[in-house]
């Protein structure tokens, strides 16, 4: 496993507000939510829309493009946006230091 410093501090996170960054070229979406952060790539299944610049409604991060919604801790597609697909979620870790990191 390689760790991957996502460059961005704990603290700099504000609940259900998505954040972007990228890892080895890959965009991922970063939330904090109910306290828990949570990383998926941040390219919509559908047409590549930006996650990072979606909502979060009830434990789901919402594409602003057309709807589609996956599951903040599965990157599972909801099922009532049977136009997006599964996408990729990662587990994410806080340094002592406070800096957010991915072990991929
Ligand atoms: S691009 Fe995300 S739902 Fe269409």
């Amino acid at each position: 496993m390689v760790r991957q410093n996502l460059r961005i501090r704990f603290e700099s996170l504000r609940e259900d507000s998505p954040m972007k960054a990228e890892v080895s070229g890959v965009g991922m979406v970063i939330v904090l939510h109910k306290g828990k952060v949570y990383a998926l790539d941040s390219a919509c299944t559908h047409e590549n829309g930006p996650l990072d610049e979606g909502s979060i409604d009830n434990d789901e991060i919402v594409c602003p493009w057309h709807a589609g919604a996956y599951h903040l801790d599965t990157g599972k597609a909801d099922e009532n946006t049977p136009w997006v697909h599964d996408t990729r979620s990662y587990a994410v870790g806080t340094s002592d230091d406070g800096e957010l990191f991915l072990d991929l």
